[in-house]
C-alpha cells in the first residue's frame, strides 16, 4: 500500500476544489494544503510576486514532508510552474484552463472562459489557445472580485450573483454553450453559474484531470512506501488568520477542519 505525502497550494481556499479530486484519486496519501489567503487574490498581482510566493510555499511544503507538489491554481501555474520545475527536484503538477476538452465538447462553436486577469494575460494561456482552439471561437472574461467572494464563503449571495450575471452576460450573448471554469475558486460557484447560464450550458473544470495526472506521476516517480498503519490525514495551513480560515475551509471541505499558520518568512 502506498502512503505518500502530497503538498498542495493555492492563493486561498479555491484549491479545495482540486483537493477533493486528489483525495478521491489517492485515498491513502497524506495531503498538506496551504491557502495563501493573506496574499489573495493572485489574479491582479505581478508574475514576479506570484513566483516568489510559489517558491516560498513550495519550500514550506517540502519542509513538511511533501514528496510531490500540486499548484492548485491556474494563475500561479501560469506565473511560476516553469520556475518551480527548474528549482525543485520533485514532481510538480500544475493546471490550466480546460480548453482542449471544452473545444471538443462545444456544439455551438463558441466556448467561454472565466478566469483571473493574470491567467488570461499569460503567455501560457495564449499558447494554450494557439494549440487547441482551432476553429472554435473563444470568448474570455476576467472576473475581478469573484475570488474574494469565495474567500468570504459567499457562494450565492446578492453580490456574488450580480458579479456572475455581469461576467456571464457577454459569453451567453455570444452563444457560448460550454464555459470553462478557469480558476480553482469557481467550481464552488458552479451551482449559481449553472442557474444563471441555464441547463443548456456545460461547465468544464480541471480538478479531476489534475488528480489523474498526479496519481500517474506518484505511481511512476515516487518510491513505494509501505503503510505504517497510520491514518491518512489532511493538514491545512494558511497565511491569514487561522481561525477565520478554518471556518471557510470547513465550509468548503464539508467537515470541520483545523488550520495552522504557515511560516514562509515572506
Ligand atoms: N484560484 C486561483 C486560480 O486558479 C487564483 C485566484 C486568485 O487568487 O486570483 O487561478
Amino acid at each position: 500500500m502506498r502512503s505518500t505525502t502530497i503538498g498542495i497550494f493555492d492563493s486561498g481556499v479555491g484549491g479545495l476544489s482540486v483537493l477533493r479530486h486528489i483525495r478521491a484519486a489517492l485515498p491513502n496519501a497524506n495531503l498538506i494544503y496551504v491557502a495563501d489567503s493573506a496574499h489573495a487574490p493572485y489574479g491582479d498581482k505581478s508574475p514576479a510576486f506570484i513566483e516568489q510566493r510559489a517558491r516560498a510555499l513550495t519550500r514550506f511544503l517540502i519542509e513538511q514532508g511533501a514528496q510531490a507538489i500540486v499548484i492548485a491554481c491556474n494563475t500561479a501555474t501560469a506565473a511560476a510552474a516553469a520556475t518551480l520545475r527548474r528549482e525543485f527536484a520533485l514532481p510538480i503538477v500544475g493546471m490550466e484552463p480546460a480548453v482542449k476538452p471544452a473545444v471538443a465538447a462545444t456544439k455551438s462553436g463558441v466556448v467561454g472562459v472565466l478566469a483571473t486577469v493574470g491567467t488570461l494575460e499569460s503567455a501560457r494561456f495564449a499558447a494554450l489557445l494557439e494549440r487547441y482552439a482551432g476553429n472554435v471561437e473563444i470568448v474570455t472574461q476576467g472576473c475581478p472580485g469573484l475570488v474574494e467572494q469565495v474567500e468570504r464563503g459567499d457562494l450565492n449571495g446578492a453580490e456574488t450573483r450580480a458579479l456572475l450575471e455581469r461576467y456571464l452576460a457577454p459569453l451567453l450573448a455570444r452563444g457560448a454553450d460550454t464555459i470553462i471554469l478557469g480558476c480553482t475558486h469557481y467550481p464552488f460557484l458552479a451551482p449559481l453559474i449553472g442557474e444563471i447560464a441555464g441547463r443548456d450550458v456545460t461547465l468544464v473544470e480541471t480538478g479531476a484531470a489534475v488528480a489523474r495526472e498526479l496519481k500517474r506521476r506518484v505511481e511512476t516517480e515516487l518510491p513505494v512506501c509501505h503503510s505504517t498503519g497510520e491514518q491518512k490525514q489532511e493538514r491545512f495551513y494558511t497565511s491569514s488568520d487561522p481561525q477565520q480560515a478554518a471556518r471557510i475551509l470547513s465550509l468548503l471541505w464539508g467537515k470541520a477542519v483545523q488550520c495552522l499558520p504557515v511560516e514562509t518568512g515572506a
